[in-house]
């Protein structure tokens, strides 16, 4: 639901003016995958630019049709044509001679590490496959995957994809209750889990968090009616309760399995995964994603961003499989493009604050993709650290998942990148599949804290409330303005809440959610989102959501959340609550609400979900109509004068808060 805030404009005062250009060498720009006529060539050929690049796909059926946009906002993308997407992204490779280049270097947070080649891949997809199908998986069926980032993750995706299985992969750093609500949603019939993972030197448990889920449990009377099987990954070796018939080793199924399997082809529409994401409510949204345009956007953009050489790059994206950019930019587009890459279990700082520049001068890493919140991470931690490791591999950098501000961007380059890497910014969303907007390396003179320009073949436009485009040096909203082969296709089971969340506000525009503004040269800048999502650390989370897991704990009448700026994560949460007059336990200084409260989040959310601050006040201030005035509370938590506070119900409820912050309560 609309709140106050999501009706204004998004803040322009700190704008930059970048002066500062760094165009590309003429070496870099004479071996590009991209150029400039990319842009004109999209332009003149509209949806059959797509068409060219999902040729580069292997198609079983070949597809005669582009667009079908008569279902708008349902996209069908080269609807007649059948694939599969393991066949793409492994098989293709063994089939076309280059089976014995390596597609992973796995390393273990322990120091433990695997090599993979694309043949030893299809041996392992074709196993898992084999003993999905063995426990009575098939197409269109549904799968839980809750796993560290190793490369059963990998392999137990893509073994789905291979039968036409739907994968769900839930984030490790999630808790039971955030499991159970995706498995519910998406009525997963297996759960693919790990005894556990390896995270800061310690074994971190997830088998339990699998067994609880499915149990019945404080929000759930029943167990699952829909998982029968669980299929565990001995990853630390630690005991691990078992439950008969309903529990089985990967090893005892997988391995023993047929190293021979046959890819089941599907249409291009084929829902290929469905991966949960915050909305502005308190439930989260199954996306989901198709396979042939979602694979051409993948495949695409990883190209042209990245400048890939298959032959000689190694190509290293530091995100989790759980979340979107592990999905397209480690699984599917890399893969699909044969790439060498490396995949990393755990932390930056374990064991030492090097571990990241280790494995990049190890494995000759020259294509490194990242999220700001580790750049600034690594600015505190200072640049003697990356500077004891040789990073002249390197060629390219990427950042996603949040604005970078221009310091970290330029250290980022001159740090890490020795002022020779081109930096690509790169705007996208879970529901946009693939980059949207980024520099292209070797094309564009990249500004530091700017995504810049839409990509050949997206259109993407900065509007006002009305929907219409903003000029150069005015801000407004994000909105891309023509379908494109990667968007989601809906969120799972709810198309009244597809067309409501990114289609109601303008007629024929897709809403971002996200604040952007042009610069005098045509750049887009992008400003954070406008609605009821905060960014933490690169990751999605609704403040509802949170307010929703915040009440449901005895001692809390009500609670508010906003996102604050903070130096590292980009926002941090910061709680408002009041507490009931008859809160046992809670003392009144607020400390032992804190540690229960950020303890409460972590049970019902998961630990990446934690509030910062808990403040505890007397009242939350709200509107006439009793919406939660959240602008006035990020005033309060970014220590700002509090803005203006003629629309409240009762004026005095900031002053209120504010004395009873200054007092120290
Ligand atoms: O607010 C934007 C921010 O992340 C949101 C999408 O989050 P998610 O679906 O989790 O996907 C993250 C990885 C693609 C966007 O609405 N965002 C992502 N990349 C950038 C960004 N904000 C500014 N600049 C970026 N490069």
């Amino acid at each position: 639901m609309a709140n106050d805030d999501q009706t204004q404009s998004p803040t322009l005062e700190n704008l930059h003016t970048e002066t500062r250009s760094f165009p590309p060498s003429d070496e870099f720009a004479a071996q590009a995958n991209a150029t400039a006529e990319l842009y004109a060539q999209a332009a003149t050929d509209g949806p059959e630019f797509w068409a060219e690049q999902a040729r580069r796909l292997h198609w079983e059926k070949p597809f005669t049709e582009v667009l079908d946009w008569s279902d708008a906002p349902v996209a069908r993308w080269f609807a007649d044509g059948t694939l599969n997407a393991c066949d793409n992204a492994v098989d293709r490779h063994v089939r076309e001679g280059r089976g014995d280049r390596v597609a992973f270097h796995f390393e273990g947070e322990p120091g433990d590490t695997r090599t993979l080649t694309y043949a030893d891949m299809q041996r392992e997809v074709s196993k898992a496959a084999n003993g999905l199908e063995s426990l009575g998986l098939t197409k269109g069926d549904r799968v839980a995957i809750y796993l560290p980032q190793i490369p059963e993750a990998v392999i137990a995706m893509l073994a789905c994809a291979r039968i036409g299985a739907i994968h769900s992969v839930v984030f490790g750093g999630f808790s039971a209750e955030s499991l159970r609500q995706r498995i519910d949603d998406a009525e997963a019939k297996l759960v693919i889990t790990a005894d556990g993972g390896n995270r800061r030197g310690a074994h971190l448990a997830l088998k339990p968090l699998v067994d609880a889920a499915i149990a019945a449990g404080d929000h759930h009377p029943e167990p699952s009616a829909t998982v029968e099987k669980v299929l565990v990954v001995k990853r630390t070796g630690q005991d691990t309760h078992w439950v008969e018939g309903r529990d089985t080793w990967w090893h005892d199924v997988v391995e023993p399995a047929s190293e021979i399997h046959v890819p089941v082809m599907v249409e291009a529409e084929h829902p290929l995964f469905i991966l949960y994401t915050s909305g502005t409510t308190g439930t989260p949204k199954g996306l989901f994603h198709t396979t042939g345009g979602y694979l051409t956007g993948v495949s695409y953009t990883h190209r042209v961003v990245f400048d890939l050489k298959p032959e000689t790059d190694v190509f290293w994206c530091s995100a989790d499989v759980g979340w979107i950019t592990g999905h397209s930019y480690i699984v599917y587009g890399p893969m699909i493009n044969g790439a060498t890459q490396v995949l990393y279990e755990g932390t930056p700082n374990t064991p030492h604050q090097g571990r990241w520049w280790e494995i990049i001068e190890k494995y000759k890493v020259s294509i490194f993709y990242t999220a700001p919140t580790a750049i600034r991470t690594f600015m505190k931690w200072g640049e003697a650290i990356p500077a004891k490791f040789d990073l002249t591999s390197l060629r390219v950098l990427g950042s996603v998942g949040e604005p970078i501000n221009p310091e970290a961007w330029m250290w980022y380059r001159r740090v890490i990148g020795g002022d020779r890497c081109p930096l690509v910014d790169t705007w996208w969303q879970t529901e946009t599949g693939s980059i949207m907007i980024s520099p292209l390396p070797g094309v564009t003179a990249t500004k530091p804290g700017s995504a810049q320009v839409a990509l050949p073949g997206v259109s993407a436009a900065v509007v006002d409330d009305h929907g219409d485009e903003v000029g150069p040096g005015h801000g407004g909203y994000l909105a891309l303005t023509e379908p494109w082969p990667s968007m989601l296709r809906g969120i799972w089971n709810d198309r009244p809440r597809y067309e409501r969340t990114y289609w109601s506000r303008w007629p024929h525009l897709y809403f971002a959610g996200d604040g952007a503004k042009r610069d005098a040269d045509g750049d887009i800048w992008l400003l954070g989102r406008v609605d009821d999502v905060m960014n933490i650390s690169g990751h999605r989370l609704s403040t509802t959501e949170l307010e929703h897991a915040l009440v449901s704990h005895p001692w809390v009448a009500e609670a508010a959340v906003v996102g604050a700026s903070d130096e590292t994560t980009g926002q941090a949460v910061v709680a408002f609550v009041v507490v009931r007059s008859d809160a046992a336990g809670a003392d009144a200084s607020g400390h032992d609400v804190s540690v229960a409260l950020r303890e409460q989040v972590a049970k019902e959310i998961g630990p990446l979900a934690k509030p910062r601050t808990i403040l505890v006040v007397s009242e939350v201030p709200k509107t006439r109509s009793g919406k939660i005035m959240r602008r006035l509370l990020r005033d309060v938590a970014e220590h700002r004068p509090v803005g203006d506070v003629t629309t409240l119900a009762d004026s005095s409820v900031m002053d209120a808060i504010r004395e009873g912050l200054d007092s120290g309560k």
